[in-house]
């Protein structure tokens, strides 16, 4: 198969391209917005077309959540009218697409982990736009994958991890909320997903959840974080309200993963144990 991967250069991004490697029965077209602007319908449909892509895997995105409250804007070109056009030049050419999304179309008031089927309610201009663009996709191609993730972090780009192993190592204390919870994500492990998904007998459309097993608070994350490195920094626990940023985040963002477990057999990671295995790629980077 042809397959076009987008955002090459981010973290899930430079995921998918390491397991490229691993995957050679197919060809891939890796792409970041130098080599292929998705913002661009023209230049989408005439690559999909000439390079005869039969799977999209759309890795680009908007993803500066606090900036994207004064540059809604931009978030949207990129992340709800760049998808349609990939919509649009997949119809045209028969090509399938995965796309990925994210827990920020929901609320985040539930207290139970959060279905495909749920009502989504997004709260701040990211939310919004990555909404619109799932919206916007199976509206053009129902026959498409969406994968909804959350607390992305790798060796690569800026991320949770990344920073608390940085401040861990600058900072004798550390104040982290613990009023958010999640299940964060080990960008590794959703590129693997997406290899599942690209190879499974059936492709079987919709949306699904994926993020590594396990619940736990920023706060508990920093912690396993800064224990796994044998950092020593005192990490005191703190509420949302005393550390306040432009996009008010979900305060309970856990994805129900069973959709995908079932349907792809895929079996997950917790994310403790992809955190260890992250953190010594990183460390021997
Ligand atoms: N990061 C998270 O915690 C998180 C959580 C939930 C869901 N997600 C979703 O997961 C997916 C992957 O996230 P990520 O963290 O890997 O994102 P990322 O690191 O920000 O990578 C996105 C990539 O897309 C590129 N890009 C931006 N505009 C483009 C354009 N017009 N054409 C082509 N490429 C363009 C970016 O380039 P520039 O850097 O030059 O802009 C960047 O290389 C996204 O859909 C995101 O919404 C992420």
């Amino acid at each position: 198969m042809n397959i076009l991967i987008t955002g090459c250069k981010g973290q899930l991004g430079s995921e998918m391209c390491l397991l490229a490697a691993e995957h050679q029965d197919h060809r891939y077209f890796l792409t970041d917005v130098a080599e292929l602007d998705i913002t661009d319908i023209d230049t989408v449909e005439r690559y999909v077309a000439d390079n005869k892509i039969d799977i999209i895997v759309n890795c680009a995105a908007y993803t500066a959540v606090d900036r994207a409250e004064s540059d809604e804007d931009t978030a949207r070109l990129i992340n709800a009218d760049a998808v349609e056009n990939i919509a649009r030049a997949a119809a045209k050419n028969n090509a399938k697409v995965i796309h990925v999304s994210t827990d920020y179309v929901f609320s985040g008031d539930s207290c139970t982990p959060y279905r495909e089927d749920d009502a989504t309610s997004p709260t701040g201009a990211y939310g919004r736009t990555k909404l619109l663009g799932e919206q916007r996709l199976m509206a053009i191609c129902p026959d498409s994958v969406i994968l909804r993730t959350a607390w992305l972090y790798s060796p690569w780009g800026n991320n949770f991890m990344k920073t608390m192993l940085r401040l861990g190592n600058e900072r004798e204390s550390l104040n982290v909320v613990y009023d958010q919870v999640g299940s964060p994500t080990a960008a590794e492990d959703l590129a693997q997903a997406i290899f599942s998904i690209i190879e499974a007998p059936k492709f079987v459309p919709g949306i699904y959840h994926f993020t590594n097993e396990g619940v736990c608070s920023w706060y508990d994350f920093t912690r396993a974080i800064h224990h796994i490195a044998v950092i020593q920094c005192d990490v005191q626990p703190i509420r949302s309200e005393q550390y306040p940023t432009p996009t008010k985040r979900p305060n309970y963002s856990v994805l129900d993963k069973h959709k995908i477990k079932a349907t792809y057999g895929i079996n997950i990671a917790h994310w403790y144990d992809a955190l260890c295995r992250t953190i010594e790629r990183y460390k021997n980077l």
